[in-house]
C-alpha cells in the first residue's frame, strides 16, 4: 500500500515517518512527485483544513492521502493560536517569531494558568467517497524560556504534563511516544491494518 503525506513540512514528515516505519507501507512525499498541490488552509477549525488537504493531495496523486492540521491552544489565550498556530506571529511568520509573540503575550501569566494543549487532527482520504479522521491530544504548559533543540514549532516552549523537559528535549522517539501526533498516529495506525481489506 502507498500514502501520501499531504504536506510540504518536513519536520511533521519526519515524525509521521518514525511513527509509521514498521508498517508494511511505502511511504511517499512531495518530493516524489514534480508538482504538488499547494492547498489553501483557509478553514476556522483543524478538521476543514486536514480534509482539504488530505482531499486535494488524493485527487491530484490518485493515491491515498494523509493530512495532518495541528495546533496550540493556550488557556490564557482563550484557545489561541488554535487554528492559527502557523501564522500567529503573521502570515510567513517563522517558529522564532510565533514563540517570540507568544512568550511575550504570557510574560505576566503565572504558572498555573500556562496550561495548553496540543491537538493534531488527521485525514486519510482516496479522494473520492472514504475517509476517516483521527484526532490526538497532548496536554503540558508552556514555560518562560525556551528549551531544547530537537523537534519543531513550538517544541522549545511546550512542557508536556508530568515531565520536566519540553517536548524540544526529547528524542524523536519519546516525543512520539506521547504526543497529539503521535497518539493520532496509533489511532491511524489500526485503520491503515484495515485499509486494502475494505472494498
Ligand atoms: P499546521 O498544522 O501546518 O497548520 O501547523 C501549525 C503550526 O503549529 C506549525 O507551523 C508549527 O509551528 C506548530 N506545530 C505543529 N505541530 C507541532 C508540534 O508537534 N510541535 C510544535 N509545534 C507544532
Amino acid at each position: 500500500m502507498e500514502l501520501v503525506l499531504a504536506t510540504k513540512n518536513e519536520d511533521k514528515i519526519r515524525e509521521i515517518k518514525e511513527a509509521l516505519q514498521n508498517l508494511p507501507i511505502r511511504i511517499l512525499t512531495f518530493k516524489d512527485f514534480p508538482k504538488f498541490p499547494l492547498l489553501v488552509e483557509d478553514k476556522d477549525t483543524l478538521n476543514g483544513n486536514a480534509k482539504v488537504k488530505a482531499r486535494g493531495v488524493a485527487k491530484f496523486t490518485h493515491k491515498i492521502a494523509l493530512a495532518d492540521d495541528t495546533g496550540l491552544e493556550v488557556e490564557a489565550l482563550g484557545g489561541a493560536p488554535g487554528v492559527l498556530s502557523s501564522r500567529f506571529a503573521g502570515e510567513g511568520a517563522s517558529y522564532e517569531d510565533n514563540n517570540r509573540k507568544l512568550l511575550s503575550l504570557l510574560k505576566k501569566v503565572p504558572l498555573h494558568r500556562r496550561r495548553a494543549t496540543f491537538r493534531c487532527v488527521m485525514v486519510i482520504s482516496d479522494g473520492a467517497e472514504r475517509e476517516k479522521v483521527v484526532e490526538g491530544t497532548c496536554q503540558g504548559r508552556i514555560v518562560w524560556r525556551g528549551r531544547g533543540r530537537t523537534g519543531f514549532g513550538y517544541d522549545p516552549l511546550f512542557q508536556p504534563q508530568g515531565y520536566e523537559r519540553t517536548f524540544a528535549e526529547l528524542s524523536l522517539k519519546e516525543k512520539n511516544r506521547i504526543s497529539h501526533r503521535g497518539k493520532a498516529l496509533e489511532k491511524l495506525k489500526k485503520i491503515l491494518e484495515l485499509w486494502p481489506k475494505v472494498k
